[in-house]
């Protein structure tokens, strides 16, 4: 059996979580899998996809919204960045590059140390936001984790071995803020600026919304339940109307465990949330004994939470009523109505998609500081007719601070819909509607794992993901009802003929597995990006790297646009103001020892923000 720790996120999920039985009736999943498994579940995903006549793409000119084009580029395993011809993309920052004139340069041997990477941009960059502030471009990034392999490379046992190890690892966590600059047209970050911080695991941040001040949420250090040390495991982000940044905790569950007793009970909430006896590898609490389960019980209810940062102070605060999950992304959009509506994925196999209403109305340049801590917390359920609606989670009949702090557990006694692997949610901006990528779920359809197959997740271990989008009644974000349909099932058309092959949208020039990011530019073209499987064999042979594609949400068009190294994520998006800039997240690339990028032989792989632009100087869009 594996080590804990040499698992994904994912399978070490799927050891330690343990479903409420009232989550779905056994007897319908039965049912539903012999009437709807395998072909036949295409069938209803064939009726579903609403993008009307779509236009299998040989993508040799792909016109982006606003009139850019650009011929989309092949798959490939490069260990190095694609882009289509007439487009330039250059470094702008790597882990470990430091932030002030006084910390070293990253050092390949050593790879740093904790004080280094402290005041160092952090690990393994995930969602991202640019703000202009002051005419200064301040970048704000989710720094998720650190591979060990990469980071403790230089250690025998590929491990943290001591406690400056695990105090190295802790502080490649959290979030950077920093000023990046273009200097003689080459991008890097301006060492020393007053915007440059890093948050990090240990940092100060004040809890708001119903779950502050509650019992579930004091320790021994924090007596109050009001003030919590630090964020981490930052996936995805969003960008508020007001200027702040969203900063989402999603596997934080990995970073307990119990030094004392490895066989301790854990209590029913605890193991919904995947909180166990042992850790993912970190040794976080060999260092920090709060997180320790046998020091510090509570101390796992205080993570899992959206951070709402202000990226010109850094002033961060954790904001409890948009849920206890292991949260993906924050999409905000201001609905018709003017409530601010909060998309929010939970990424585990068979776990729910969720949004936010604020109680509260924006007020366009008045005071919109507090409109996220208070308000009310929907969960999705998808019906097969195409029609859906928002259960509301107080029906649970839980008290407000045990709603947020234990969401899936409320969302599981109400008949939500097990999804596979809610990642980035992206509202469109020209139109109510927003789209999801559910990655993929090799527990979709299987035994014992209660999540059948339906017209949403149609496919029996899902291992190609699909993106599913929703038009709110009335074209109003706030409103409890919508309707829906599939804008694209990925799949593999040269290797299969059912519903692997993927949606008509799919061809042998188009196909990825995996979509995770997303996120719609202002001229309303959809960015797709992959997290999948890069083997380029079999299943995922003619796939190649993890890509960017650029999706055509009215003719359901899809062309990839970027390619990105050997063994990396692409994730994390974000423009410039005058659209001339686009930025990229590469995250870890050789996650399994096999590329130098972006140093190239000899060096250390490094996660990295690129710059894309085109070589005309043109807006991308
Ligand atoms: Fe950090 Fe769900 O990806
Ligand atoms: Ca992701
Ligand atoms: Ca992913």
């Amino acid at each position: 059996m594996k080590h804990f720790a040499e698992l994904s996120f994912d399978d070490w999920d799927d050891k330690t979580n343990t479903r409420a039985e009232a989550e779905t009736d056994f007897s319908l999943m039965l049912s539903r899998r012999s009437l709807l498994g395998g072909g036949v579940a295409l069938g209803a995903t064939a009726f579903l996809c609403g993008t009307g006549a779509l236009i299998p793409s040989k993508a040799h000119a792909t016109l982006m919204s606003n009139g850019t084009k650009f011929k989309a580029v092949a798959a490939n395993s490069l260990d190095t960045i694609t882009v289509p011809d007439g487009f330039a993309w250059q470094v702008v920052a790597q882990w470990g590059d430091p932030l002030f004139r006084n910390v070293p340069d990253f050092n390949h041997a050593t790879r740093g140390t904790s004080a280094s990477q402290a005041k160092a941009y952090g690990d393994n960059n995930d969602g991202m936001d640019l703000f202009e502030i002051d005419s200064a471009k301040v970048m704000v990034v989710n720094n998720e984790y650190t591979n060990r392999s990469v980071m403790f490379g230089n250690n025998k046992s590929g491990l943290p071995e001591t406690v400056e190890d695990v105090n190295k690892g802790k502080m490649a966590h959290g979030v950077t803020i920093m000023e990046i600059a273009e200097t003689n047209g080459a991008w890097g970050i301006k060492k020393d600026s007053r915007f440059n911080k890093r948050i990090t695991p240990d940092t100060t941040i004040s809890v708001v919304g119903p779950a502050r001040g509650s019992a579930l949420m004091k320790t021994a250090d924090d007596p109050t339940g009001t003030v919590v040390l630090g964020t981490f495991n930052n996936c995805g982000n969003g960008r508020t109307a007001w200027g702040t940044y969203l900063a989402c905790e999603e596997n934080f569950n990995g970073y307990f465990s119990n030094l004392s007793d490895r066989d301790a009970p854990r209590t029913a909430e605890e193991k919904r949330y995947g909180i166990n006896n042992e850790d993912r590898g970190y040794g976080w609490a060999k260092a920090d004994k709060r997180f320790n389960l046998s020091t510090a019980p509570q101390e796992p209810n205080r993570h899992g939470w959206v951070t709402e940062i202000n990226p010109a102070t850094g002033e961060a605060k954790k904001l409890t009523a948009l849920g206890r999950l292991k949260h993906e992304n924050a999409e905000a959009v201001i609905a018709r109505d003017g409530h601010v509506v909060v998309y929010l994925g939970d990424d585990e196999r068979g776990d729910y998609l969720y949004k936010f209403v604020s109680d509260g109305i924006f007020s366009d340049g008045g005071d919109n500081s507090r409109l996220l801590h208070e308000g009310a917390l929907f969960v999705a359920k998808f019906n097969d007719d195409g029609t859906g609606s928002w259960i509301n989670l107080s029906a649970a009949g839980m008290a407000p601070d045990e709603t947020v702090i234990f969401a899936r557990l409320a969302a599981d006694k109400l008949g939500a819909t097990t999804m596979d692997r809610p990642e980035w949610v992206a509202a469109n901006p020209f139109k109510a509607e927003a789209y999801v990528c559910l990655t993929n779920n090799k527990n979709r359809g299987k035994e014992g794992k209660k999540q059948p197959v339906n017209a949403v997740n149609p496919r029996v271990n899902n291992q190609y993901g699909q993106i599913v989008r929703w038009e709110p009644a009335g074209g109003n974000h706030s409103n409890p009802d919508f309707i829906w349909d599939v804008f694209v099932v990925a799949g593999n058309p040269d290797v299969h003929s059912d519903a692997n092959a993927g949606s008509d949208n799919i061809n042998s020039d188009n196909m990825f597995n995996s979509p995770d990011g997303l996120k719609f530019d202002k001229f309303g073209n959809l960015w797709i990006l992959t997290d999948g499987k890069y083997s380029n064999k079999g299943d995922f042979a003619g796939m190649g790297n993890n890509q960017m594609l650029l999706g055509n949400t009215v003719t359901g068009e899809i062309s990839r646009f970027l390619v990105g190294p050997k063994e990396c994520e692409v994730t994390g998006i974000t423009w410039s103001e005058d659209c001339k800039t686009m930025f990229v997240g590469i995250q870890h690339p050789g996650e399994n020892g096999n590329s130098h990028f972006p140093g190239g032989p000899g060096t250390v792989p490094r996660s990295s923000i690129i710059a894309v632009t085109r070589e005309d100087g043109g807006i991308i869009g």
